[in-house]
């Protein structure tokens, strides 16, 4: 595998995610020149943005023509699921991330059902609606509790573990007849509820080797206790402690990872990029709730500052399924994030507050630790940083307890202000006892 020095290297994104992404490369050997499209105001002040929307493939493939990138990765499921590994491919431009064939994993719970039941994946028993009274006469039968979902892209928020059948009945209303998600809930799919800790395993794979990323945990609800509704995430941790042994890990590759990707490569679909498999660890052991096509988000903002290997090194092996030769290690460290929400977060968020950061700086935060912040919905508007989405920032703590870590993305978190910002107080609080 030959890498060139100084590589260009194009990150398509603009969340915190992608800001992750680009930190970590930034730190690679190869010394890359990092570009971001569309990028955020933090990235923008650490490389070079590009003003190009996630959902415009062509204007990515068109824009990094225009840089002579070396190497694409992709970090949102919007531009796999339209193509952008294919358009990139047949522009022959380097591209880590996987087909669109290969992203409906994501794209379509549908297609990821139909391909964990060849593959024999335990999963959550399921029905998919296209008609609303056929779906709640399903309910009715069923009982609660219960968990309804759209079947396309809905930004982590078309799920609803609902504890009774009314409730059930109210969100197949609400997808199918409101449109509350568009054309993605006109098709629900109607799920067994499964009970265990959740757990997100991702995993680098390219045509034949799987290299496991640390288990890690996200909080999706809104509220503390985890409660409220579903949102993008508000917070992780890795690793998982009671999770984060090699034969745990082993019988999620054996049972889910490489069965799965054996019945995509008979289906003619060869896998590579980052596989994400949300895992819900049931007293008969993992069960997959969903499979994402890309990083996870807020996971890798605490996975990543954790990597001990070359992030470029890893890619770009995916991409010449040279996976195998290259190490894939990890610190024996902690890593906690915080997500700093904008006011009304996630129904209806609002933007357009300034961002105010402590004069002196995040440096007593990372006292004994390491504090980083991760732009995610922020931008520059005359100089002044404004919240720009609804998850603004991202505060990770990476220290050797997880006491520490916490201590340390809360200070960060603490310091930062916006008018109505909000966090959650209780991520990972359960593991200061646990160090
Ligand atoms: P998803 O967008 O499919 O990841 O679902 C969002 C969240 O809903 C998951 O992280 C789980 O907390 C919950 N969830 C989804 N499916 C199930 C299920 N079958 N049983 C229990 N909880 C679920
Ligand atoms: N954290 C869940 C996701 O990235 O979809």
């Amino acid at each position: 595998m030959r890498i060139p020095d100084n590589p260009r290297v194009l990150v398509v994104g603009s969340g915190a995610r992608e800001h992750a992404v680009l930190r970590t490369l930034a730190q690679s050997q190869r010394r890359p020149v990092l570009f971001a499209a569309p990028g955020n105001a933090g990235m923008a002040a650490e490389t070079t943005c590009l003003p190009v929307a996630v959902d415009d493939v062509v204007g990515l493939v068109q824009a990094a023509r225009d840089i002579a990138a070396d190497l694409v990765v992709v970090g949102p499921e919007l531009p796999l699921a339209r193509g952008m590994v294919d358009a990139c491919q047949a522009a022959g431009i380097r591209v880590f991330g996987p087909t669109q064939a290969a992203a409906q994993l994501e794209a379509s719970k549908a297609f990821a059902k139909a391909v964990m039941a060849e593959a024999g994946v335990p999963t959550a028993s399921h029905q998919t609606f296209t008609d609303a009274a056929a779906a709640k006469a399903y309910i009715q039968q069923q009982g609660a509790p219960i968990v309804v979902k759209a079947d396309g892209l809905a930004a982590g928020k078309g799920v609803v573990v609902a504890q009774t059948v009314a409730e059930a009945c109210a969100a197949v209303d609400d997808m199918m007849l409101q449109g509350r998600f568009g054309a993605s809930g006109q098709t629900v799919v109607i799920e067994q509820c499964l009970v265990g800790e959740e757990v997100s395993m991702m995993y680098f794979v390219d045509h034949e080797t799987v290299a496991p990323m640390l288990p890690a945990r996200d909080y999706k609800r809104v509220g503390e206790g985890d409660t409220g509704g579903n949102t993008g995430g508000m917070g992780a941790f890795a690793p998982v402690p009671e999770l984060h042994h090699p034969a745990f890990v082993e019988r999620v590759t054996n049972t889910i990872v490489q069965p799965l990707l054996a019945a995509l490569k008979r289906r003619g679909i060869v896998y590579r990029g980052v596989l994400y498999a949300g895992l819900m660890v049931t007293a008969d052991g993992p069960y997959v709730i969903e499979f994402n096509c890309r990083f996870g988000d807020p996971e890798t903002e605490v996975v990543l500052p954790l990597l001990a290997s070359d992030l470029l090194d890893i890619l770009w092996a995916v991409t010449e399924d040279q996976l195998a030769n290259v190490a894939v290690r990890w610190r024996e460290e902690k890593a906690i994030c915080v997500v700093l929400a904008a006011p009304g977060y996630p129904d209806a968020p609002q933007t357009g507050q300034a961002i105010v950061w402590p004069a002196d700086g995040l440096t007593q935060a990372g006292a004994g630790g390491l504090a980083l912040v991760y732009h995610a919905g922020s931008r520059e508007v005359d100089g002044v940083l404004q919240t720009a989405g609804g998850r603004v920032l991202v505060c990770t703590g990476v220290a050797r307890s997880f006491a520490l870590a916490r201590k340390i993305a809360y200070e960060a978190a603490d310091a930062i202000y916006f008018d109505g910002k909000y966090l959650r107080r209780d991520i990972a609080l359960h593991l200061d006892a646990a160090d």
